[in-house]
């Protein structure tokens, strides 16, 4: 059977450990690619992870480029191509400059790998997928976003700490954009089949939640040189497994949604059923009048961005 070609734009920290997981796992053969600025910079970190094979036993061969033509015909993309936060930066720093890096590479994969399922992650995630989406021109479910993977396991990771049980036993939803306004659903919020309110007081649950919200913010406060890679590298790696092995994964992921949850044709993190076609299914729970409302207000947030964006793409 062909091992699925797995391409990553941007051999920066998020995708060189993406390419890292991808690898280990087996999910498939892994090109990185970077800007020809960074010269041999993709292919010395795919030698370094081709080394690591025996070692670590994994068939996956790798290799590192500048060129796109090395990515044809791609299974999946994955764009990390962009400047990541610094302490100090805003929001709209990354936003206009990641946007035109996504337009070039989303460019770049239309004409080299045009049946590929796209995953961005760049940041800010809802607007550079959206904005994927409209240069790539690929049906809804074969471009989609990484953000909600990662929140969710910072949620589980957090309850898991707060009570000492397995990371296992901690199963979670969260949905919304990849910001401030992302809305846990604490009715699906379990542990070892229990509901979370059961375990943790409301009160301490309003700071885990707000530590979650924030969990992308204390590392660039801790690492001062950039953001965090191994968790969204992994996250990401989980929805190409997903795609590869056609696993079906229930899982949050940014997606298209038009009339489902009435948001009309924005990108937005919803439980959506992940398999080798993408997006195979997005479900519609029925929200709490507050789950709703937030959720409301987070999808206000990502339309307020996609607006700043393309009025700076058109300026
Ligand atoms: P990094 O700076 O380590 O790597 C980014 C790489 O992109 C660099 O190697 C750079 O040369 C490359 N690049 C820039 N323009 C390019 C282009 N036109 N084509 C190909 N490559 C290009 O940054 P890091 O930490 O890997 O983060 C990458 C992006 O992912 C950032 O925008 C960051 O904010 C975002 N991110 C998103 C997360 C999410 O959950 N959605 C989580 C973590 C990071
Ligand atoms: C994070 O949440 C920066 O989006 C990135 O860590």
């Amino acid at each position: 059977m062909r091992r699925a070609k797995i391409s990553i734009i941007g051999a920066g920290n998020v995708g060189a450990t993406c390419a890292h997981w991808c690898a280990a796992g087996e999910l498939g053969d892994v090109i990185l690619l970077d800007v020809p600025q960074t010269e041999n910079m993709p292919k010395s970190k795919a030698l370094d992870l081709m080394q690591a094979s025996p070692i670590m036993g994994y068939d996956s061969a790798l290799s590192g480029t500048n060129d796109y033509a090395d990515t044809a015909n791609s299974d999946v993309v994955v764009i990390t191509a962009g400047i990541a936060r610094k302490p100090g930066m805003s929001r709209d720093d990354l936003l206009s400059t990641n946007a035109k890096i996504v337009t070039s590479v989303a460019e770049n994969v239309k004409s080299t790998s045009p049946n590929a399922v796209v995953i961005a992650v760049s940041n800010p995630l809802d607007a550079m997928v959206q904005r994927a989406f409209q240069v790539l021109g690929f049906p809804s479910h074969r471009v989609i976003g990484q953000a909600g993977v990662l929140d969710t396991a910072r949620f589980r990771a957090f309850i898991a700490m707060e009570l000492g049980v397995s990371v296992e036993d901690v199963s979670a939803m969260l949905m919304g954009g990849h910001g401030d306004t992302m809305v846990p659903i604490a009715s699906c919020t379990s542990v070892g089949g229990i509901p979370v309110s059961h375990l943790i007081p409301d009160d301490r649950m309003a700071q885990i939640v707000q530590r979650t919200r924030d969990g992308g913010a204390e590392i660039v406060s801790l690492l001062k040189t950039g953001s965090a890679y191994y968790a969204p590298a992994a996250a990401t790696a989980q929805m190409v497994e997903a795609i590869v092995r056609d696993k079906k994964r229930l899982i949050p992921v940014a997606a298209l949604c038009n009339k489902e949850y009435g948001v009309g044709g924005y990108y937005v993190g919803v439980p959506v059923i992940l398999g080798s076609n993408g997006v195979e299914k997005i479900i519609e729970l029925s929200l709490t009048s507050s789950e709703q409302a937030a959720f409301q207000k987070s999808v206000d947030a990502v339309k307020s961005l996609v607006a700043t964006m393309e009025t700076l793409l058109k300026g």
